[in-house]
């Protein structure tokens, strides 16, 4: 019998979701051209969901990491209700990632490190464009991105005080891995005081 996924068990996952999530993060690499690419769920304080996409820009032993607006729909949905959910998909290994969790700003300095590496159009962009709001048309954009041009003329951009990272720290995670005749692989971690539990769910 040959099956062309590679069989996924609680018993020989990590017993740490972070550790495991890197092994298949990283397997991606091979077969996806934007792996960081992941989508971020988030709800308004009466229970409204709304899904997006972020680049995942940081991933360490305790949390994920991505930055955007603060005040953009998600910024004011992760204000009202600090909690969110990240989903990742990799077609060419069949794989699925579900994360659940509580979210924060980073740190000011840890936005500034990120902020002062983007390229200086990015940076420009975070001042020129209030993310979320009603826009009049593509001209208004572009001659907004004039003015910060005009304004930040030889000198540094700054982080506008709007714009930062946001951490989501994990209480959750499904690793799921595609198998033949929908009799999938599933896999649980769930936090348990201090304490990771693998448990296999039903596809
Ligand atoms: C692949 C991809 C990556 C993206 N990465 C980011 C990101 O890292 N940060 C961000 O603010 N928006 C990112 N966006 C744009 C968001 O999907 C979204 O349009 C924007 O953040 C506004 O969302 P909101 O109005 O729900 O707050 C990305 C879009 C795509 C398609």
């Amino acid at each position: 019998m040959s099956e062309r996924w590679i069989p996924l068990d609680a018993k020989d996952c990590d017993p740490s979701p972070f550790v495991q999530f890197h092994a298949w993060f990283h397997d991606a690499s091979e077969v996806m051209r934007d792996r960081e690419a992941i989508a971020l769920v988030t709800a308004s304080s009466d229970a409204k969901p709304s899904a997006r996409m972020v680049l995942l820009r940081h991933v360490d032993a305790t949390s994920f990491g991505w930055y955007s607006n603060y005040e953009s729909r998600k910024g004011v949905e992760l204000e009202q209700n600090p909690y969110a959910a990240l989903l990742w998909y990799c077609e060419g290994l069949g794989r699925q990632i579900r994360i659940e969790g509580s979210v924060e700003h980073m740190s000011a300095e840890e936005s500034d490190e990120y902020f002062s590496a983007r390229p200086r159009g990015h940076q420009l962009g975070a001042h020129a464009s209030h993310q979320s709001a009603f826009l009049e048309s593509r001209q208004y954009l572009e001659t907004a991105m004039h003015d910060e041009e005009l304004r930040y003329e030889g000198r540094d951009v700054p982080r506008p005080p709007y714009w930062g990272g946001f951490r989501l720290t994990p209480n959750f995670f499904e690793f799921w891995q595609h198998r033949e005749d929908r009799l999938h692989d599933r896999v649980f971690y769930r936090l348990v005081g201090s304490t990771w539990v693998r448990e296999r769910h039903a596809p």
